[in-house]
């Protein structure tokens, strides 16, 4: 509910758990007032403190009052220039040469329903699922517009917010920084919590106190990147899954990306987040407006439980948009760690015709189906079908594929292209390079210039031509390399700094066309490649290759960290052959089945290979997943340990929304040889109910299982797991 104080310019979001507040003051300097638990209407801006500091400048028109200063003054967007020293949301370039910008509040409308963002990616919802504020402020020197979108989304505790900015003056300015999200906190004894590290280990939780001066996370590689996730958490000291206050930070962008966060002089702190400014800089000529990409806020009063929670059902409801809407997403089996490069048509009906037999119901055929690509240096660009491969092309496989009665899907990657390729010989500038300089490549090839529409009109009518020339049901759209050498042959030099930019806007462009031009084909993107494990990407991708690494143990970190923002439906997860290849560990099958279940489900393997006791374990993994599909990808998901702390074991949950079902999973580490006899406290379950365990006597109620525990089975051998079904009777 959005609640309006016209007269004293106050603004008040109330969602079902939260209050954000924001209030014009005095000087129409916009302010926030207060994010947090729910508060009744109130005019919260008896909160802020102010009293004359040396060295904090006083804006002209406060005259003599020396106890008002924009550099303690909690500005719900950061300006810059003109007395707030920290951390700036915008950062202007006048025609004048000044880097200043003073925005003032000018006046709001209300809307119904949420926002869009042309080219961008966001939430969405129906007239009535989410209410919408904008504020509109104007730096009156500068001829500046700035809008302030709001939207709503109350009963999952999300604010989702954007700017837009127009010039409105007759010169040209530049946009040297334009954040998507300005937060201040009037305090600073609080943690921040990031998801970071490296290709084949993703997203492993850091967290750490606020310090003074800046914190940092970002990319600069023209993806978000596998480094750095464009999610953040701030947290109290003490919070924990289920107590504390934390407030989740979510950027849905798939480039260069900064999340930075000040503890200024006074111990307050300013969180900004936003597109990367490192060669980002936007002309807008008169006229011209400029959008910032979405970001998305969840504030949990209850621990980061709740807060993901929040994130989750609304990711699931109102960013997610795929074929399946509701119904089971078939099980898939992919090819790659079974083959590599090194197949034919007859291998993969082998594979296809293996999986079908065991339950599964999607074949994807990976990299290596086209043009000359028999290793990693070859062939990209060029998307026509290997005959040599595949005899007959998509028109004889696919069908062959469906006779077993499996769907088909096919795995591409059309930004990049390989030197050795027709499309590069064809059009060697269309590849990402600096004039005069030879480009790096990364995995041996070059990313092509996808800010470009004339190179994606090109790579489309070849993706077309596949995707139409076979009954084709999935595609995973790749992506191997980080962006070097970013310079655009379609732009002048002064607007190079638009280029990584206008790349992700490319790349968003294409995948919208595929929305379009083939609703029915499920995208799955890909953070093996790529490493957009972002909100950007599920709004076309609604799953994302988790990792390349599929190693089981490996996973639980991976998909832990995942799962504080995102849901577990949006993880690719596959049941791969051991020895693992990246790691070489040896796991149990029912472990690796149990870990890739909490995600979308696969198996990545060459089945011929599987003895007869696999395979009936296979099929009683895919058995299950269909099973409890409802549970596993729309129920609530509650961490009950974390893989970071604790190494004996990791265990998770999901329940359904009316605690009537729950599904627990636990993956042990190393065990020895006499294990602790202990419990396992279970949550999310309704105290009140009786509940059966995997069918069977004694009954437990909700209130043992959460406050006394479950006692662990006394399993043996490493990496060994277990899951409990719980159902309530009566
Ligand atoms: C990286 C992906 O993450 C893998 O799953 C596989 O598709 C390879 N690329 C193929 O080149």
């Amino acid at each position: 509910m959005i609640v309006l104080d016209q007269e004293n310019k106050i603004f008040t979001l109330h969602t079902r758990n939260t209050t954000y507040q924001m209030k014009a003051d005095q000087y129409n300097v916009l302010l926030h007032t207060y994010y947090g638990a729910k508060i009744d209407n109130c005019d919260l801006s008896v909160l802020l403190q102010c009293g004359e500091r040396s060295f904090t400048p006083n804006p002209n028109e406060a005259g003599s009052n020396r106890n008002y200063s924009l550099d303690v003054a909690p500005q719900e967007y950061s300006t810059c220039g003109v007395g707030d020293f920290r951390l700036p949301a915008i950062e202007l370039e006048l025609a004048n040469g000044s880097h200043t910008a003073d925005m003032r509040y000018e006046g709001f409308r209300l809307e119904k329903g949420k926002y869009a963002l042309e080219g961008l990616p966001g939430f969405y919802s129906t007239k009535d699922e989410a209410e919408t504020l904008v504020i509109m402020l104007r730096d009156a020197a500068a001829q500046v517009v700035m809008e302030l979108y709001y939207s709503v989304f109350e009963a999952y505790d999300l604010i989702t917010r954007t700017v837009r900015i127009v010039n409105q003056g007759t010169e040209e300015i530049r946009l040297c920084r334009c954040a998507s999200l300005c937060l201040d906190f009037p305090r600073s004894d609080m943690d921040l919590i990031t998801f970071n590290a490296h290709h084949l280990m993703e997203r492993c939780l850091d967290r750490g106190p606020l310090r003074p001066g800046i914190q940092s996370v970002g990319s600069v590689r023209g993806i978000s990147s596998h480094q750095h996730n464009p999610f953040v958490i701030l947290c109290g000291r003490d919070t924990d899954e289920d107590t504390g206050m934390c407030c989740g930070a979510m950027l849905l962008y798939s480039g260069n990306f900064e999340a930075a966060v000040e503890c200024s002089q006074y111990e307050n702190s300013r969180l900004v987040m936003g597109i990367h400014p490192f060669h980002f800089c936007w002309t807008l000529t008169s006229g011209q407006a400029f959008t910032a990409p979405e970001a998305a806020m969840v504030y949990s009063s209850n621990g980061f439980g709740q807060m993901s929670r929040q994130y989750h059902r609304a990711i699931r409801k109102h960013l997610l948009r795929e074929p399946y809407d509701g119904r089971r997403k078939p099980v898939l089996i992919n090819n790659w760690e079974a083959t590599y490069f090194d197949f034919n048509a007859d291998r993969l009906a082998d594979i296809a015709r293996e999986a079908s037999a065991l339950g599964i119901e999607l074949f994807v055929m990976d990299d290596g189906w086209f043009g000359s690509r028999n290793n990693d240096d070859s062939g990209l660009g060029d998307w026509q079908v290997n005959l040599e491969k595949l005899p007959g092309g998509l028109e004889e496989l696919v069908p062959r594929i469906k006779n077993m009665g499996m769907k088909f899907g096919i795995w591409m990657e059309p930004e990049m292209v390989n030197e050795d390729s027709h499309l590069y010989r064809a059009h060697p500038d269309w590849a990402l390079h600096v004039p005069g300089r030879a480009p790096a490549r990364g995995r041996g090839q070059l990313a092509l210039d996808f800010s470009r529409k004339d190179v994606r009109d090109s790579i489309y009518e070849q993706m077309k031509v596949v995707l139409s020339s076979a009954d084709i049901a999935y595609l995973k759209w790749d992506m191997n390399r980080s962006l070097t050498d970013v310079w655009s042959a379609s732009l002048p030099s002064r607007r190079q700094g638009e280029v990584y930019h206008r790349y992700v806007l490319g790349v968003y462009d294409l995948l919208e066309r595929l929305h379009r031009d083939y609703p029915h084909i499920l995208i799955e993107g890909c953070c093996g490649g790529g490493g957009r494990f972002d909100g950007g990407m599920l709004y076309y991708t609604p799953q994302v290759w988790c990792s390349d690494d599929t190693d089981a143990i490996d996973r639980l970190c991976i998909q832990y960290g995942t799962s504080f923002c995102y849901p577990v439906c949006t993880m690719g997860a596959h049941v791969s052959a051991v020895p693992n290849e990246q790691n070489g560990r040896v796991t149990p099958l029912k472990t690796r089945g149990i870990t890739a279940m909490s995600g979308a489900f696969g198996y990545e393997m060459d089945l011929g290979k599987c003895t007869a006791e696999e395979k009936k374990e296979i099929r009683r993994q895919v058995e299950s997943y269909k099973t409890h599909y409802n549970l596993l990808h729309e129920g609530d998901y509650y961490r009950l340990s974390s893989p970071f702390q604790d190494r004996s074991f990791t265990a998770w949950e999901q329940v359904s929304p009316d605690q009537r079902e729950a599904l627990v999973s636990v993956v042990y580490g190393c065990i020895n040889a006499a294990p602790l006899f202990g419990t396992l406290r279970i949550k999310g379950l309704n105290p009140d109910f009786q509940y059966q365990i995997d069918g069977a006597e004694p009954l437990y109620s909700g209130e043992t299982l959460m406050k006394a525990g479950y006692p662990f089975p006394q399993i043996q051998g490493d990496y060994s797991a277990f899951q409990i079904y719980l159902r309530a009777v009566g």
